[in-house]
């Protein structure tokens, strides 16, 4: 199947966002989902959050599993915990996100035990995807395998970068993550991307060599991606 491309004005993303989703999600009784955090869904769970308080989204069926988190103090108000607990309500009635603890003493241990959870739960229905700057996918930076399992890495430059706009001199250096084997194995993938800054890394995702080198190029080879782009994303 081709992969599915979406291009709406920047108004749209975050309503075409949560479309996207809840039209993959309905496909299975009791959808394992992997969630982003970041930038880029900010919009989609705020309309998530509208949608569920209009009876027009039902998310109790879901299984949550973040993809990733940073590894520094739980609490810290730019962890990805921090972020789920401001955008994932309780009050939904859904079910608390599954978390790796960057605060476990063995970090090694914590990423198996995630990934065992998660293989318990029958693996992700459907992998909810922001791109990094640098086409990492979650904490899958550049160099990392098709095979690549849940596990601590080195963030990249790129993404620490990224994270300094918050944590600022407290920028973890390292990551917990999903592998890109856990993500590649959902069924069903949908990659979110907007704004200037993402087009060249989208059309280097989407059109350039399928390569390690670029993470998210991978998608090309998944047999159903929804790749969800405001005008800007699609722009290169
Ligand atoms: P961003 O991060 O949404 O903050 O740009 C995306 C990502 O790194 O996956």
């Amino acid at each position: 199947m081709p992969m599915r491309v979406e291009i709406v004005p920047a108004a749209r993303f975050a309503r075409a966002s949560v479309e996207t989703l809840l039209e993959l999600a309905v496909r299975y009784p009791e959808p394992a989902i992997g969630l982003p955090t970041g930038r880029t869904p900010v919009g989609m769970y705020e309309e998530l959050a509208r949608m569920v308080a209009g009876a027009r989204a039902d998310v109790r069926s879901w299984r949550p599993f973040a993809i990733d988190e940073y590894v520094g103090p739980r609490a810290q108000a730019c962890s990805n915990r921090a972020f789920f607990g401001r955008y994932w309500k309780g009050q939904w009635g859904a079910r608390p996100v599954e978390q790796f603890d960057p605060e476990a003493p063995d970090l090694a241990a914590e990423a198996e035990a995630f990934e065992r959870r998660l293989g318990e739960a029958g693996g992700l229905q459907v992998a909810v995807l922001g791109i990094g700057a640098n086409g990492h996918l979650a904490f899958n930076e550049p160099g990392s395998t098709r095979e690549s399992t849940a596990r601590v890495v080195e963030l990249h430059a790129a993404s620490r970068a990224s994270a300094a706009s918050c944590w600022g001199s407290e920028t973890p250096t390292h990551g917990l993550t999903l592998g890109l084997r856990e993500l590649l194995a959902a069924p069903a993938i949908m990659l979110l991307a907007d704004g200037p800054a993402k087009a060249g890394v989208v059309a280097l995702a989407l059109h350039g060599a399928v390569s390690p080198e670029c993470p998210a190029s991978f998608l090309q080879e998944h047999p159903g991606v929804t790749v969800v782009l405001d005008e800007a994303a699609a722009a290169g």
